[in-house]
């Protein structure tokens, strides 16, 4: 019998809670987040209701329960050390230690490991913590630039020039705000091309590489307005997608062995979890655009919707680093997931209001709602995600869409995210950028 806590209560929780449930290997599952999702509530032993980032609670409750298994959805509980402290008491653990993880926690040392493993992947960068020299740089890239706030901010602490900052006053001021916070901050030169997701499971020597997947980070149909967390995302059932050349994906695949093993050498420590490589395929090849210690959030419901092979044995094998005896299998399925959010996400999400919707569904994916006098209430952050799959990507879509319309409230979504329109676009504008 396995004893499995899972961190965090996102709708990427109940994707991972679910498929843990589905293992052919005895399992109970326990879960610690703020709020209680009644999914993963459903599918639990027990629900300890406390704040992800304490580690001394969880680390107590890991000993109290007797968990055997440790799997970590968001960044925020990595950065806290909260590995660090399970793996002291022995307790296995899925998500890297805090030294690792500093790989998606700080955007500079993600650029240094990259500078160090595959260099040609960096984009031109430099690191501010004053104003002194940003002007000139912004000048250096020809005013095509991108301000990055150098720590976590969700997914949306990057700002782009032409988009969400007009001119090079706004992108000063944007400088000028992160400096009187006392942050530190990434000035990169602006990159144009199709961007994608490639997570890997690794066991520190060991990577198994999962389906490419596609997110949707501006929160408008027509990609634009703010950044978010992921409005949704969608993959095909050759585990590609159809801007991308066998040879781009072989060379994605490399290049986060690349990042663990050189992770491994500069910190000492092994990768073991999922690592995620952002990537965006310009004239210039390949770059990346992020790195993440974690499932991405949507891109956990795309590949777990269709992870053949037994999660739990893979997590198993992660944390005993025998991933290379693992056989990691996909259904050759396409995905589409799509989040519906509050009206108002990201900036001003209405909140509190009540939420319908079929929780039995096993295409929905609860996420930031809470129960409360036996209602659904929306919390603020994307509130559920719904997943179709099909050998068909145009089924698979408005399979989700069918899913989305079974569930009300002040909600919207993009209806566009793997629309033939959407994804003949894209291919038709990355042809024109290559030439
Ligand atoms: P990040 O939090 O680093 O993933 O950035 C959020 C989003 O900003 C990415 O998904 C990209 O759409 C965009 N972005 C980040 N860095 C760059 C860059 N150097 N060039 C163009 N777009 C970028
Ligand atoms: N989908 C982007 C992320 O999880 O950061």
């Amino acid at each position: 019998m396995k004893k499995v806590l899972v961190l965090g209560s996102g709708a990427r929780e109940v994707a991972i809670a679910r498929s843990v449930s589905q293992s052919s290997i005895k399992n109970a599952i326990f879960c610690i987040s703020k709020d209680i999702n009644p999914q993963i509530n459903d599918l639990c032993e027990d629900y300890l209701v406390c704040d992800v980032n304490d580690v001394a609670s969880i680390v107590s409750y890991a000993k109290e329960k007797e968990i055997d298994l440790v799997i970590v959805g968001p960044e925020n509980p990595l950065a806290s050390g909260v590995v660090n402290a399970l793996e002291k008491t022995g307790v296995g653990c899925v998500g890297p230690k805090k030294e690792v993880a500093m790989i998606e926690t700080s955007k500079a040392f993600a650029r240094m490991i990259i500078d160090l493993c595959c260099p040609e992947k960096n984009p031109q960068r430099k690191e501010f913590v004053s104003i002194a020299g940003v002007k000139n740089f912004m000048e250096t890239l020809g005013g095509e630039y991108v301000v990055k706030f150098d720590g976590l901010m969700g997914g949306k602490g990057v700002r782009i020039s032409g988009e969400h900052l007009k001119n090079l006053n706004e992108g000063l001021d944007y400088a000028n705000e992160i400096i009187k916070d006392g942050g530190r901050f990434l000035v990169e030169e602006k990159l144009v091309g199709e961007e994608f997701s490639l997570m890997s499971f690794v066991d520190g020597k060991t990577c198994k590489h999962m389906p490419i997947v596609q997110d949707h980070k501006r929160a408008f149909e027509g990609d634009v307005g703010p950044n978010t967390g992921g409005m949704g995302t969608y993959s095909y059932g050759n585990h590609s997608l159809p801007f991308l050349k066998k040879e781009d994906v072989l060379e994605a695949q490399k290049t986060n062995e690349l990042v663990a093993k050189q992770l491994l050498k500069h910190t000492g420590s092994p990768y073991v979890g999922v690592l995620y490589g952002g990537f965006m395929l310009t004239k210039d090849g390949i770059k990346v655009i992020e790195y993440n210690a974690r499932f991405g959030d949507p891109e956990a419901m795309n590949v777990l919707s269709i992870l053949k092979s037994d999660f739990l044995s893979v997590c198993i094998s992660m944390v005993e680093g025998r991933l290379d005896k693992e056989s990691v299998l996909f259904d050759k399925l396409a995905t589409v997931c799509k989040y519906v959010v509050p009206v108002g996400y990201p900036n001003n999400p209405a909140k509190g209001f009540e939420v319908f919707c079929d929780q039995d569904d096993p295409s929905l994916f609860l996420a930031s709602v809470m129960l409360k006098d036996k209602k659904l209430i929306a919390c603020g952050s994307r509130t559920a995600a719904v997943v179709g799959k099909n050998k068909d990507i145009w089924k698979a879509e408005a399979f989700a869409e069918k899913g989305v319309s079974n569930i009300s409230g002040k909600l919207f979504h993009r209806k566009d995210i793997g629309t033939e329109d959407l994804i003949g676009f894209r291919v038709k504008r990355m042809k024109g950028l290559l030439g």
